[in-house]
Protein backbone atom coordinates (compact mmCIF):
# COMPACT_ATOMS: atom_id res chain seq x y z
CA UNK A 1 0.00 0.00 0.00
CA UNK A 2 2.85 2.97 1.00
CA UNK A 3 4.48 1.76 -2.21
CA UNK A 4 1.40 2.27 -4.14
CA UNK A 5 1.21 5.80 -2.18
CA UNK A 6 4.62 6.80 -2.85
CA UNK A 7 4.14 6.13 -6.61
CA UNK A 8 1.28 7.59 -6.97
CA UNK A 9 2.10 10.76 -5.69
CA UNK A 10 5.53 10.60 -7.79
CA UNK A 11 3.67 9.71 -10.73
CA UNK A 12 0.20 10.62 -11.33
CA UNK A 13 -1.69 13.64 -11.14
CA UNK A 14 -4.86 13.46 -9.61
CA UNK A 15 -8.06 15.00 -11.06
CA UNK A 16 -9.45 17.54 -8.97
CA UNK A 17 -7.04 17.82 -6.59
CA UNK A 18 -4.46 20.16 -4.64
CA UNK A 19 -1.72 17.69 -4.72
CA UNK A 20 0.12 18.86 -2.39
CA UNK A 21 -2.68 17.97 0.40
CA UNK A 22 -2.19 14.32 -0.58
CA UNK A 23 0.67 14.45 1.69
CA UNK A 24 -1.85 14.66 4.68
CA UNK A 25 -4.51 12.87 3.01
CA UNK A 26 -3.47 9.96 0.91
CA UNK A 27 -6.25 8.46 -2.27
CA UNK A 28 -7.08 4.85 -0.85
CA UNK A 29 -4.98 2.47 -2.55
CA UNK A 30 -7.90 -0.09 -4.44
CA UNK A 31 -7.02 -3.42 -5.29
CA UNK A 32 -10.81 -4.26 -6.47
CA UNK A 33 -14.48 -4.07 -5.83
CA UNK A 34 -16.78 -5.92 -4.52
CA UNK A 35 -20.85 -5.27 -5.11
CA UNK A 36 -20.70 -1.78 -3.67
CA UNK A 37 -17.88 -1.75 -1.93
CA UNK A 38 -14.47 -1.12 -2.68
CA UNK A 39 -11.23 -2.55 -1.27
CA UNK A 40 -7.95 -1.48 -0.47
CA UNK A 41 -4.58 -3.60 -0.65
CA UNK A 42 -4.57 -3.96 2.72
CA UNK A 43 -7.61 -5.41 2.60
CA UNK A 44 -10.01 -2.96 4.44
CA UNK A 45 -13.89 -1.98 3.06
CA UNK A 46 -15.18 1.03 1.70
CA UNK A 47 -18.76 1.14 0.89
CA UNK A 48 -18.34 3.30 -2.43
CA UNK A 49 -21.43 5.64 -0.97
CA UNK A 50 -21.41 8.35 -4.24
CA UNK A 51 -20.90 5.46 -6.82
CA UNK A 52 -17.54 6.41 -8.01
CA UNK A 53 -18.28 9.99 -8.92
CA UNK A 54 -21.88 8.87 -10.08
CA UNK A 55 -20.99 6.89 -12.83
CA UNK A 56 -21.47 3.09 -11.02
CA UNK A 57 -25.16 1.65 -11.02
CA UNK A 58 -24.98 -2.19 -10.04
CA UNK A 59 -22.05 -2.47 -8.04
CA UNK A 60 -18.20 -3.08 -9.26
CA UNK A 61 -17.32 -6.50 -11.14
CA UNK A 62 -20.79 -7.30 -11.93
CA UNK A 63 -20.71 -10.73 -13.22
CA UNK A 64 -23.00 -9.93 -15.91
CA UNK A 65 -21.52 -6.65 -17.40
CA UNK A 66 -17.94 -8.67 -17.30
CA UNK A 67 -19.45 -11.05 -18.95
CA UNK A 68 -20.87 -8.79 -21.78
CA UNK A 69 -17.25 -7.43 -21.98
CA UNK A 70 -15.19 -10.70 -22.32
CA UNK A 71 -17.20 -11.68 -24.90
CA UNK A 72 -16.94 -8.50 -26.73
CA UNK A 73 -13.31 -8.97 -26.30
CA UNK A 74 -13.06 -11.86 -28.13
CA UNK A 75 -14.68 -10.21 -31.42
CA UNK A 76 -13.21 -6.53 -32.07
CA UNK A 77 -12.05 -4.61 -29.23
CA UNK A 78 -12.30 -1.29 -31.09
CA UNK A 79 -12.90 -0.30 -34.44
CA UNK A 80 -12.91 3.29 -35.56
CA UNK A 81 -16.70 4.67 -36.21
CA UNK A 82 -15.62 6.88 -39.50
CA UNK A 83 -15.90 4.22 -42.66
CA UNK A 84 -16.44 1.29 -40.17
CA UNK A 85 -19.62 0.24 -38.39
CA UNK A 86 -20.34 -2.62 -35.44
CA UNK A 87 -22.98 -4.58 -34.07
CA UNK A 88 -22.28 -3.13 -30.55
CA UNK A 89 -23.00 0.24 -31.77
CA UNK A 90 -25.75 0.05 -34.17
CA UNK A 91 -27.94 -1.88 -31.30
CA UNK A 92 -26.94 0.61 -28.74
CA UNK A 93 -28.24 3.75 -30.56
CA UNK A 94 -30.98 1.88 -31.57
CA UNK A 95 -31.92 1.01 -28.03
CA UNK A 96 -31.62 4.70 -26.87
CA UNK A 97 -33.13 5.97 -29.63
CA UNK A 98 -36.17 4.03 -28.49
CA UNK A 99 -36.02 4.94 -25.12
CA UNK A 100 -35.28 8.55 -25.34
CA UNK A 101 -37.19 9.14 -28.35
CA UNK A 102 -34.96 11.05 -30.02
CA UNK A 103 -32.73 9.24 -33.37
CA UNK A 104 -29.36 9.37 -34.12
CA UNK A 105 -27.08 8.98 -31.45
CA UNK A 106 -23.33 10.26 -31.57
CA UNK A 107 -20.92 9.32 -29.62
CA UNK A 108 -18.10 10.80 -27.25
CA UNK A 109 -15.95 9.39 -23.83
CA UNK A 110 -16.74 11.63 -21.27
CA UNK A 111 -19.28 13.62 -20.38
CA UNK A 112 -17.53 16.55 -21.04
CA UNK A 113 -17.05 15.50 -24.36
CA UNK A 114 -21.06 15.01 -24.97
CA UNK A 115 -21.62 18.52 -23.96
CA UNK A 116 -19.29 19.97 -26.44
CA UNK A 117 -20.91 17.93 -29.52
CA UNK A 118 -24.18 18.91 -28.15
CA UNK A 119 -23.35 22.75 -28.11
CA UNK A 120 -21.24 22.60 -31.41
CA UNK A 121 -24.58 20.15 -33.14
CA UNK A 122 -26.49 23.08 -31.70
CA UNK A 123 -24.60 26.28 -33.13
CA UNK A 124 -24.36 24.21 -36.34
CA UNK A 125 -27.60 23.21 -36.59
CA UNK A 126 -28.67 26.94 -36.89
CA UNK A 127 -25.77 27.75 -39.71
CA UNK A 128 -27.09 25.11 -41.72
CA UNK A 129 -30.43 26.67 -41.13
CA UNK A 130 -29.34 30.28 -42.43
CA UNK A 131 -28.97 31.66 -38.58
CA UNK A 132 -25.09 31.89 -38.12
CA UNK A 133 -25.70 34.77 -35.02
CA UNK A 134 -27.61 32.01 -33.53
CA UNK A 135 -24.22 30.74 -31.64
CA UNK A 136 -24.46 31.82 -27.88
CA UNK A 137 -25.99 29.81 -24.90
CA UNK A 138 -27.36 30.38 -22.02
CA UNK A 139 -27.27 27.88 -18.68
CA UNK A 140 -28.46 27.89 -14.90
CA UNK A 141 -26.76 29.47 -12.02
CA UNK A 142 -24.64 26.99 -10.86
CA UNK A 143 -25.09 24.41 -12.98
CA UNK A 144 -22.29 22.33 -14.25
CA UNK A 145 -21.35 20.42 -17.65
CA UNK A 146 -17.71 19.48 -17.68
CA UNK A 147 -14.62 21.11 -17.48
CA UNK A 148 -13.06 21.26 -21.20
CA UNK A 149 -12.90 24.63 -22.47
CA UNK A 150 -16.24 24.47 -23.80
CA UNK A 151 -18.14 22.70 -21.41
CA UNK A 152 -16.61 24.92 -18.18
CA UNK A 153 -18.11 28.17 -20.89
CA UNK A 154 -21.53 26.87 -19.83
CA UNK A 155 -20.75 25.64 -16.34
CA UNK A 156 -21.23 27.90 -13.51
CA UNK A 157 -18.79 26.98 -10.47
CA UNK A 158 -16.58 29.99 -9.86
CA UNK A 159 -13.85 27.62 -8.30
CA UNK A 160 -13.63 25.40 -11.86
CA UNK A 161 -14.30 27.96 -13.86
CA UNK A 162 -12.81 31.40 -12.48
CA UNK A 163 -9.15 30.43 -13.41
CA UNK A 164 -10.04 29.59 -16.47
CA UNK A 165 -11.89 32.53 -17.41
CA UNK A 166 -9.53 34.40 -19.89
CA UNK A 167 -9.93 31.19 -22.11
CA UNK A 168 -13.54 30.73 -21.98
CA UNK A 169 -16.38 32.06 -24.41
CA UNK A 170 -19.06 34.43 -22.74
CA UNK A 171 -22.49 32.87 -21.92
CA UNK A 172 -25.21 33.90 -20.44
CA UNK A 173 -26.74 32.60 -17.01
CA UNK A 174 -30.27 32.25 -15.53
CA UNK A 175 -31.41 32.11 -11.87
CA UNK A 176 -31.50 28.76 -10.91
CA UNK A 177 -34.80 26.92 -9.68
CA UNK A 178 -32.71 25.26 -7.14
CA UNK A 179 -35.67 24.32 -4.25
CA UNK A 180 -33.35 25.81 -1.41
CA UNK A 181 -33.04 29.33 -3.06
CA UNK A 182 -37.15 30.20 -2.78
CA UNK A 183 -38.19 32.95 -0.22
CA UNK A 184 -39.74 32.03 3.24
CA UNK A 185 -43.32 30.68 2.27
CA UNK A 186 -42.56 30.44 -1.12
CA UNK A 187 -43.43 26.51 -2.87
CA UNK A 188 -40.70 25.30 -4.87
CA UNK A 189 -42.95 25.21 -7.83
CA UNK A 190 -43.62 29.06 -7.51
CA UNK A 191 -40.34 29.77 -7.42
CA UNK A 192 -39.30 27.72 -10.28
CA UNK A 193 -41.85 29.62 -12.07
CA UNK A 194 -40.35 32.94 -11.27
CA UNK A 195 -37.30 31.83 -12.15
CA UNK A 196 -38.84 30.46 -15.82
CA UNK A 197 -40.15 34.32 -16.01
CA UNK A 198 -36.46 35.22 -16.03
CA UNK A 199 -35.84 32.74 -18.29
CA UNK A 200 -38.49 34.32 -20.63
CA UNK A 201 -36.93 37.45 -19.97
CA UNK A 202 -33.63 36.81 -21.39
CA UNK A 203 -35.11 35.28 -24.54
CA UNK A 204 -37.36 37.77 -25.29
CA UNK A 205 -34.17 39.84 -25.21
CA UNK A 206 -31.25 37.30 -26.69
CA UNK A 207 -33.22 34.77 -28.90
CA UNK A 208 -31.66 36.01 -32.19
CA UNK A 209 -28.12 35.13 -30.61
CA UNK A 210 -28.66 32.15 -28.57
CA UNK A 211 -28.28 28.75 -30.01
CA UNK A 212 -29.47 26.84 -27.02
CA UNK A 213 -30.03 26.14 -23.21
CA UNK A 214 -28.50 24.06 -21.66
CA UNK A 215 -29.26 22.52 -18.16
CA UNK A 216 -29.04 19.73 -15.74
CA UNK A 217 -32.73 18.11 -15.39
CA UNK A 218 -34.36 17.77 -11.72
CA UNK A 219 -31.00 17.84 -10.01
CA UNK A 220 -27.95 20.09 -10.50
CA UNK A 221 -25.02 17.79 -8.99
CA UNK A 222 -21.68 19.74 -8.41
CA UNK A 223 -24.12 22.49 -7.18
CA UNK A 224 -24.57 20.03 -4.31
CA UNK A 225 -27.56 17.99 -5.13
CA UNK A 226 -29.65 20.90 -6.21
CA UNK A 227 -33.34 20.05 -6.44
CA UNK A 228 -35.39 21.58 -8.20
CA UNK A 229 -39.00 21.30 -9.27
CA UNK A 230 -39.83 19.79 -12.52
CA UNK A 231 -42.46 22.78 -13.45
CA UNK A 232 -39.35 24.55 -14.25
CA UNK A 233 -38.41 22.01 -17.44
CA UNK A 234 -41.98 21.94 -19.22
CA UNK A 235 -41.49 26.09 -18.71
CA UNK A 236 -38.56 25.60 -20.58
CA UNK A 237 -39.47 23.39 -22.85
CA UNK A 238 -41.91 26.08 -23.80
CA UNK A 239 -40.07 28.79 -24.04
CA UNK A 240 -37.35 27.39 -25.94
CA UNK A 241 -40.31 26.48 -28.65
CA UNK A 242 -41.48 29.78 -28.62
CA UNK A 243 -38.34 31.83 -29.07
CA UNK A 244 -37.24 29.11 -31.31
CA UNK A 245 -33.80 28.25 -28.91
CA UNK A 246 -32.80 24.50 -28.67
CA UNK A 247 -33.26 22.59 -24.92
CA UNK A 248 -29.92 20.32 -24.30
CA UNK A 249 -30.72 18.28 -21.39
CA UNK A 250 -27.79 17.18 -19.67
CA UNK A 251 -28.29 14.01 -17.96
CA UNK A 252 -25.50 13.07 -17.62
CA UNK A 253 -25.40 12.34 -13.67
CA UNK A 254 -29.14 12.40 -13.84
CA UNK A 255 -29.94 10.15 -16.61
CA UNK A 256 -29.84 5.85 -15.84
CA UNK A 257 -32.40 5.88 -13.26
CA UNK A 258 -30.70 8.18 -10.98
CA UNK A 259 -33.83 10.63 -10.45
CA UNK A 260 -36.68 8.20 -10.31
CA UNK A 261 -37.09 7.60 -13.78
CA UNK A 262 -35.14 6.59 -16.72
CA UNK A 263 -34.52 10.07 -17.52
CA UNK A 264 -35.12 13.18 -15.27
CA UNK A 265 -36.98 14.89 -18.38
CA UNK A 266 -39.66 11.95 -17.89
CA UNK A 267 -40.99 13.39 -15.10
CA UNK A 268 -41.58 16.59 -16.63
CA UNK A 269 -43.22 14.63 -19.65
CA UNK A 270 -40.80 16.91 -22.09
CA UNK A 271 -39.00 15.66 -24.75
CA UNK A 272 -35.63 17.96 -25.04
CA UNK A 273 -34.12 18.98 -28.55
CA UNK A 274 -30.70 17.12 -27.26
CA UNK A 275 -30.29 14.89 -24.76
CA UNK A 276 -26.59 13.80 -23.11
CA UNK A 277 -26.01 11.37 -21.74
CA UNK A 278 -22.59 9.15 -20.22
CA UNK A 279 -21.68 8.24 -16.33
CA UNK A 280 -24.05 5.34 -15.37
CA UNK A 281 -24.29 4.64 -18.99
CA UNK A 282 -21.63 2.13 -19.05
CA UNK A 283 -22.70 0.90 -15.47
CA UNK A 284 -19.61 2.51 -14.34
CA UNK A 285 -17.14 0.77 -16.25
CA UNK A 286 -15.75 1.88 -19.32
CA UNK A 287 -16.10 5.76 -21.11
CA UNK A 288 -18.75 6.34 -22.87
CA UNK A 289 -20.97 9.53 -23.89
CA UNK A 290 -23.66 9.79 -26.32
CA UNK A 291 -25.98 12.69 -27.96
CA UNK A 292 -28.72 11.92 -29.07
CA UNK A 293 -31.11 14.57 -30.61
CA UNK A 294 -34.04 15.25 -33.18
CA UNK A 295 -35.22 13.86 -37.00
CA UNK A 296 -35.40 17.93 -37.61
CA UNK A 297 -31.66 18.87 -36.20
CA UNK A 298 -30.01 15.30 -38.16
CA UNK A 299 -31.87 16.30 -41.26
CA UNK A 300 -30.28 19.51 -41.44
CA UNK A 301 -26.94 17.80 -41.51
CA UNK A 302 -27.76 15.99 -44.39
CA UNK A 303 -26.55 16.69 -47.87
CA UNK A 304 -23.71 17.01 -50.45
CA UNK A 305 -21.60 19.39 -49.32
CA UNK A 306 -19.25 18.05 -46.71
CA UNK A 307 -18.97 21.11 -44.19
CA UNK A 308 -22.79 20.67 -43.73
CA UNK A 309 -21.92 17.61 -41.84
CA UNK A 310 -20.72 17.30 -38.37
CA UNK A 311 -17.28 16.62 -38.94
CA UNK A 312 -16.10 16.00 -34.79
CA UNK A 313 -14.98 13.20 -34.08
CA UNK A 314 -12.78 11.50 -30.96
CA UNK A 315 -10.72 8.45 -31.49
CA UNK A 316 -12.37 6.23 -29.92
CA UNK A 317 -16.18 7.37 -30.51
CA UNK A 318 -18.63 4.19 -30.21
CA UNK A 319 -16.10 1.84 -28.82
CA UNK A 320 -17.42 -1.79 -28.72
CA UNK A 321 -16.47 -2.90 -25.66
CA UNK A 322 -17.59 0.37 -23.88
CA UNK A 323 -21.21 -0.06 -26.00
CA UNK A 324 -21.40 -3.96 -25.05
CA UNK A 325 -21.11 -2.64 -21.43
CA UNK A 326 -23.97 -0.16 -22.14
CA UNK A 327 -25.86 -2.86 -23.42
CA UNK A 328 -25.16 -4.84 -20.67
CA UNK A 329 -26.30 -2.23 -18.15
CA UNK A 330 -29.95 -1.57 -20.46
CA UNK A 331 -30.61 -5.57 -19.89
CA UNK A 332 -30.01 -5.21 -16.04
CA UNK A 333 -32.31 -2.59 -16.14
CA UNK A 334 -35.31 -4.78 -18.65
CA UNK A 335 -34.49 -7.66 -16.83
CA UNK A 336 -34.74 -7.45 -13.46
CA UNK A 337 -37.28 -3.67 -13.33
CA UNK A 338 -34.72 -1.67 -11.74
CA UNK A 339 -37.05 1.23 -11.97
CA UNK A 340 -39.94 -0.01 -10.67
CA UNK A 341 -37.61 -1.68 -7.68
CA UNK A 342 -35.91 1.52 -7.34
CA UNK A 343 -38.96 3.47 -6.25
CA UNK A 344 -39.66 0.85 -2.98
CA UNK A 345 -35.93 1.46 -2.36
CA UNK A 346 -35.92 5.17 -2.37
CA UNK A 347 -38.84 5.37 0.08
CA UNK A 348 -37.64 2.64 1.96
CA UNK A 349 -33.93 4.36 2.59
CA UNK A 350 -35.07 7.35 3.20
CA UNK A 351 -36.64 5.75 6.17
CA UNK A 352 -33.85 4.50 7.10
CA UNK A 353 -31.75 7.96 6.81
CA UNK A 354 -34.66 9.87 9.04
CA UNK A 355 -32.21 9.81 12.06
CA UNK A 356 -29.80 12.42 9.69
CA UNK A 357 -32.55 14.00 8.54
CA UNK A 358 -33.77 14.42 12.09
CA UNK A 359 -29.71 15.72 13.62
CA UNK A 360 -29.82 19.41 14.69
CA UNK A 361 -27.40 20.71 12.48
CA UNK A 362 -29.10 19.06 9.00
CA UNK A 363 -30.81 21.36 6.67
CA UNK A 364 -32.93 20.29 3.74
CA UNK A 365 -32.66 17.01 4.03
CA UNK A 366 -33.93 16.31 0.27
CA UNK A 367 -34.38 12.63 -1.83
CA UNK A 368 -34.68 12.11 -5.34
CA UNK A 369 -34.91 8.53 -6.81
CA UNK A 370 -31.43 6.97 -5.44
CA UNK A 371 -29.68 10.53 -4.44
CA UNK A 372 -29.97 11.88 -1.39
CA UNK A 373 -28.74 14.90 0.14
CA UNK A 374 -28.44 17.49 3.37
CA UNK A 375 -26.61 20.76 4.00
CA UNK A 376 -24.76 21.28 7.12
CA UNK A 377 -25.90 24.39 9.18
CA UNK A 378 -22.34 26.51 10.51
CA UNK A 379 -20.34 23.89 9.64
CA UNK A 380 -16.51 24.82 10.13
CA UNK A 381 -14.36 26.17 6.98
CA UNK A 382 -13.14 22.68 6.19
CA UNK A 383 -16.07 20.80 6.90
CA UNK A 384 -15.77 18.65 3.65
CA UNK A 385 -12.39 17.19 4.44
CA UNK A 386 -13.33 16.84 7.88
CA UNK A 387 -16.30 14.84 7.26
CA UNK A 388 -15.03 12.56 4.70
CA UNK A 389 -11.41 11.57 7.16
CA UNK A 390 -14.41 10.78 9.26
CA UNK A 391 -16.43 8.79 7.22
CA UNK A 392 -13.56 7.19 5.57
CA UNK A 393 -12.13 5.90 9.17
CA UNK A 394 -15.72 4.15 9.54
CA UNK A 395 -15.69 2.51 5.65
CA UNK A 396 -17.82 4.77 3.88
CA UNK A 397 -16.12 6.94 1.09
CA UNK A 398 -17.93 10.07 0.71
CA UNK A 399 -17.09 13.37 -0.45
CA UNK A 400 -19.29 16.16 0.71
CA UNK A 401 -19.17 19.09 -1.77
CA UNK A 402 -18.59 22.03 0.61
CA UNK A 403 -21.26 21.79 3.66
CA UNK A 404 -23.73 19.68 1.43
CA UNK A 405 -23.61 15.42 2.24
CA UNK A 406 -24.89 13.76 -0.28
CA UNK A 407 -25.02 9.80 -0.81
CA UNK A 408 -25.65 8.38 -4.01
CA UNK A 409 -25.16 4.47 -4.25
CA UNK A 410 -25.02 1.67 -6.39
CA UNK A 411 -28.96 0.29 -6.53
CA UNK A 412 -27.34 -2.85 -5.31
CA UNK A 413 -26.68 -1.26 -2.22
CA UNK A 414 -29.07 -3.36 0.28
CA UNK A 415 -31.18 -2.06 3.34
CA UNK A 416 -28.49 -3.14 5.67
CA UNK A 417 -25.73 -1.41 4.35
CA UNK A 418 -28.11 1.96 4.40
CA UNK A 419 -28.74 1.38 7.75
CA UNK A 420 -25.22 0.88 8.51
CA UNK A 421 -24.37 3.89 6.38
CA UNK A 422 -26.75 6.00 8.56
CA UNK A 423 -25.18 5.67 11.51
CA UNK A 424 -22.04 6.24 10.20
CA UNK A 425 -22.93 9.09 8.97
CA UNK A 426 -24.71 10.40 12.24
CA UNK A 427 -21.02 9.72 13.92
CA UNK A 428 -19.30 11.53 11.23
CA UNK A 429 -21.53 14.76 11.49
CA UNK A 430 -20.84 14.99 15.10
CA UNK A 431 -17.27 14.48 14.72
CA UNK A 432 -16.67 16.48 11.87
CA UNK A 433 -18.90 18.71 13.94
CA UNK A 434 -16.70 18.90 17.21
CA UNK A 435 -15.10 21.76 17.98
C1 LIG B 1 -24.18 17.15 -15.23
C2 LIG B 1 -22.78 16.84 -15.67
N1 LIG B 1 -22.39 17.17 -16.91
C3 LIG B 1 -21.15 16.90 -17.36
C4 LIG B 1 -20.23 16.28 -16.54
C5 LIG B 1 -18.84 16.01 -17.05
O1 LIG B 1 -18.62 14.65 -17.20
P1 LIG B 1 -17.12 14.08 -17.24
O2 LIG B 1 -16.55 14.30 -15.87
O3 LIG B 1 -17.27 12.65 -17.58
O4 LIG B 1 -16.40 14.86 -18.29
C6 LIG B 1 -20.58 15.93 -15.25
C7 LIG B 1 -19.61 15.31 -14.33
O5 LIG B 1 -19.76 15.25 -13.14
C8 LIG B 1 -21.89 16.22 -14.79
O6 LIG B 1 -22.28 15.95 -13.54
Amino acid sequence: MDDLLTRTHAAVWHPCTQMKQLEAAPPLAIARGEGAWLIDTDGRRYLDAISSWWVNLFGHCNPRINAAIVDQLGKIEHVMLAGATHAPVVELSERLAKLTGLGHAFYGSDGASATEIALKMSAHYWRNDGKPGKHGFVSLQNGYHGETVGALSVTDIPLFKSTYAPLLRHTAQVPTPDARLAAPGESAEDWALRCAAALEAHLAEHADTTAALILEPLVQGAAGMAMYHPVYLQRARDLCDRYGVHLIADEIAVGFGRTGTLFACEQAGIKPDFICLSKGITGGYLPLSAVLTTDTVYAAFYGDETARGFLHSHSYTGNPLACRAALAVLDIFEQDGVIAANRGRSVDFTTVLSDVAAHPRVRHFRCLGMIWAFDVADAPADFSPRFHRAALAQGAFIRPIGDTVYVMPPYVVTRDEMTWLSVCLLSALDQSLAA
